[in-house]
C-alpha cells in the first residue's frame, strides 16, 4: 500500500532514563542537530519520563521548538485513588500530545491487559491526544508460528471499540518483544510483511477507509544503520526508538536518514 499521504514519524522512546537535567541537555542538541528541512520532512516525538515533561514542555514552548511532546504512559482513568499513576487530563494540560499504550513492558512487567489497553486508548483520545499503540509477539509465539495470530489479535481487540476517524488519527508500533533492547532487529522484509498484515486487519475492523491513514511504526533495536531499510518499506511509516533515542546525535541521524519523498 502507498505510503506517500504519510508522514514519516520518528519517536523517541527514552523509558526510565534521563533525569530532567539530562532531559533538557539532549534535546537541546537534538535541537542544535536538526534543521527546519527535518522537521518538514518528519514528524518527531519526545517520550520521556513524567518527571521530565514538564522541563521539556516549558524547553519546547519557550524556543519555538517542533519536537512534539509525548508520554510513555498513563492511567485509564481522569483521576481517583490510584497513588503514583498520572491522568490523560494531566498530560493533555502539559501539552502532550503522543502517548504510548500497551508497550511490551507495560504489559509484560504491569500486566497492562487487552482490556486495561482498550480504556487508555479511549481516554486518551478523549483528551485530544494521540495514542501509539504498541503490539508484538514473543519469541515463543514467533517460534510457534503464532507471530500473525499474536499480533493481529492486539489490533482487533484495540480497535473494535474505536470509530473509524478515531482509528485513522491514531498510530500502531509493531515491536517484536524479542527485538527489543536486544540488538536483534526483524528483518526489514519480515517487518514490512507483519506491518502490511497490521494495514490489513485495520482495513477489515474499520471496513477499509482508516488502513491507508494510520500510520505504522517498527520498533526494536533500531539504529542510524538500518534506518534507511527500514523506512524503505512501503508499509513502515516511521519507528519507535529506545536506546538509540538517548543519544541526541544518533537520534538525529535517524530522523535525518529516516526521510524520503512523500506526499
Ligand atoms: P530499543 O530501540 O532499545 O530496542 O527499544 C525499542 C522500544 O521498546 C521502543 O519503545
Amino acid at each position: 500500500m502507498s505510503n506517500e499521504l504519510r508522514k514519516p514519524l520518528i519517536s523517541g522512546n527514552w523509558k526510565m532514563n534521563h533525569n530532567h537535567f539530562e532531559a533538557i541537555q539532549c534535546v537541546q542538541k537534538l535541537a542544535y542537530l536538526l534543521t527546519k528541512e527535518d522537521f518538514s520532512a518528519v514528524d518527531v516525538t519526545i517520550h520521556p519520563p513524567f518527571t521530565d515533561l514538564r522541563s521539556v514542555q516549558t524547553l519546547i514552548d519557550a524556543d519555538e521548538l517542533r519536537f512534539i511532546l509525548g508520554a510513555q504512559h498513563c492511567h485509564e482513568a481522569d483521576s481517583g485513588a490510584f497513588t503514583g499513576e498520572v491522568s490523560a487530563q494531566f498530560l493533555a494540560k502539559l501539552h502532550v500530545r503522543y502517548v504510548i499504550v500497551g508497550h511490551s513492558e507495560r504489559r509484560q512487567i504491569f500486566g497492562e491487559t487487552d482490556e486495561v489497553v482498550q480504556q487508555k486508548l479511549a481516554t486518551i483520545q478523549k483528551h485530544g491526544m494521540t495514542p501509539i499503540l504498541c503490539v508484538g509477539e514473543t519469541l515463543s509465539d514467533r517460534e510457534a508460528g503464532r507471530t500473525h495470530e499474536k499480533v493481529l489479535g492486539q489490533v482487533r481487540s484495540a480497535l473494535v471499540k474505536r470509530t473509524v476517524e478515531q482509528v485513522k488519527s491514531m498510530v500502531i508500533a509493531y515491536e517484536p518483544i524479542w527485538a527489543i533492547g536486544t540488538g536483534k532487529t526483524a528483518t526489514a522484509e519480515d517487518a514490512q510483511h507483519i506491518i502490511s498484515a497490521i494495514r490489513q486487519e485495520v482495513a477489515l475492523v474499520t471496513s477499509g477507509p482508516a488502513a491507508s491513514a494510520i500510520r505504522l511504526q517498527y520498533g526494536g533495536s533500531v539504529k542510524a544503520s538500518n534506518i534507511g531499510e527500514i523506512m524503505s518499506q512501503p508499509d513502515i511509516d516511521g519507528v519507535l526508538v529506545g536506546g538509540a533515542s538517548l543519544d541526541a546525535a544518533e537520534f538525529a541521524r535517524i530522523c535525518q536518514r529516516s526521510q524520503r519523498s512523500w506526499g
